[in-house]
């Protein structure tokens, strides 16, 4: 236990040497976190071969998939039910900001027209057309902005640095060679950066396979100063699971709210930067068949909420399916959340994290002079915040516009709650004495 814990904490030591030493970001990149943050809600999308098979994006090496045999599913790869122009479609009418696209997953199959290597969409499937650039105009044609997932891990190309994952996979050792998969990678980073308009975010995800190799350099200092050279404005994320790396603009947290540690991949401080959680409509991120459970949209909205009340996005994912659809379920999810968040944006949209804490009544969010209570379970028909400081001029059931009574002293404020009237989530609006 020792041994591994010591060997995590050199990981991240050298980790962190090797990211974007004395990194300071340009006006427009903070300007861009600024962006984010206001904007709190992305889709994620899993989409990739793997979908074909129907077992998620690990399948390659969970069955231990030859890379020949695994290239064959390219040829089979028509989806033809994709269009860029529907999913984007569902995807603003849910309310969300932006979209993160697997650009390229681990099983190394890259979704846009690359000259690193005839392993794409265009050359090898057909599909025949760029997955990203579709999505990329079309994000930009209905005012979201586009991330790029981009995997630092591959199970397919020979070259690619061996971890704990991707073992089984039929390459031949001898064939790996870090230096020119790290060109490779920078030369596709390139590509996703100069021909498809500007990029909000390249989301990096795989540090975590060379764990049990503290002295692996990843290259994120070349990684990391090639994307800010070529789009300053583009925020570095990378899901690492350990406390930010200089160069890096905004936390991830992969299936927990920041400070909250269930599923055990998020136990790493919580820095004051933009901060994002990403969690699966279902289980699963890659279409899987079997995993037909979905949760509802009262459970979804109250995540989003209770990313807010923790300053975070919600970064949503879906995992369409091998035809190019999305799925049934996803779509009344995102008609859900849209719904809500069509009445209920203004508490969410362009907030903070509120004056208090997570509670076990709920989270609280703020902009300008309104605080929202979000009453996730309610407590009784009195409610104390600890407000601290804070005079309320006015206390509002947000739905029904009821006035409420309220009466405070210098720990905070009790309030008269009155009716309970909605579900998932009962909003108070308090209008603070500025
Ligand atoms: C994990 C999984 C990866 C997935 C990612 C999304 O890192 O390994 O397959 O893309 O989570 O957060």
């Amino acid at each position: 236990m020792k041994k591994i814990l010591l060997a995590c904490c050199s990981a991240a030591l050298s980790l962190a040497a090797a990211a974007q030493s004395g990194y300071v970001p340009a006006s427009e990149n903070i300007a861009a976190r600024q962006q984010f943050a206001d904007d709190r809600f992305g889709i994620f999308l899993h989409w990739g071969l793997y979908s074909l098979l129907g077992q998620g994006e690990w399948v390659m090496t969970n069955q231990d998939i030859d890379f020949r045999e695994y290239r064959k599913l390219a040829g089979a790869f028509a989806a033809p039910a994709f269009n860029a122009h529907e999913w984007v479609t569902a995807i603003r009418q849910a309310g969300a900001r932006y979209v993160c696209f697997t650009t390229r997953h681990h099983d190394g199959f890259s979704l846009f027209d690359t000259a690193q290597s005839d392993y794409n969409v265009v050359d090898a499937s057909p599909l025949g057309r760029d997955v990203v650039r579709e999505l990329a105009d079309e994000c930009r044609r209905q005012g979201l902005g586009i991330h790029f997932y981009y995997s630092l891990i591959d199970w397919w190309r020979e070259d690619a640095p061996r971890g704990r994952t991707g073992r089984g996979t039929g390459r031949d050792p001898r064939k790996e060679d870090a230096d020119a998969y790290f060109d490779f990678m920078k030369a596709q980073l390139t590509e996703l950066l100069t021909q498809y308009g500007p990029v909000g975010a390249i989301w990096f995800d795989g540090v975590w396979d060379q764990d049990q190799n503290p002295g692996f350099d990843w290259r994120l200092d070349e990684l990391y100063g090639l994307i800010h050279r070529l789009q300053p404005a583009c925020l570095v994320i990378n899901n690492h699971h350990l406390a930010p790396f200089e160069g890096e603009d905004a936390q991830t947290f992969e299936r927990d709210l920041p400070g909250e540690n269930s599923a055990g991949l998020s136990g790493q401080e919580v820095s004051r930067l933009p901060l994002e959680t990403c969690q699966t409509m279902n289980h699963s991120w890659g279409y899987r068949i079997t995993d037909c459970d979905y949760k509802p949209v009262d459970e979804l909205v109250r995540y989003l909420v209770g990313a807010a009340g923790r300053g975070g996005n919600l970064l949503l994912n879906i995992g369409p399916q091998p035809d190019g659809r999305l799925p049934e379920a996803a779509l009344e999810r995102l008609a859900g959340i849209g719904e809500w968040l069509e009445r209920h944006g203004e508490t969410i949209y362009g907030t903070q994290a509120g004056p208090v804490t997570p509670r076990a009544w709920g989270v609280t969010t703020r902009r300008g002079d309104k605080v929202y209570l979000h009453i996730l379970d309610w407590p009784d028909t009195e409610l104390f915040v600890p407000l601290q400081g804070l005079r309320v001029r006015q206390a509002t059931a947000c739905d029904s516009g009821e006035r409420l009574d309220f009466r405070q002293n210098d720990d905070g404020v009790v309030i008269r709650l009155g009716e309970r009237t909605a579900t998932p989530d009962h909003i108070v609006v308090l209008t603070i004495r500025q």
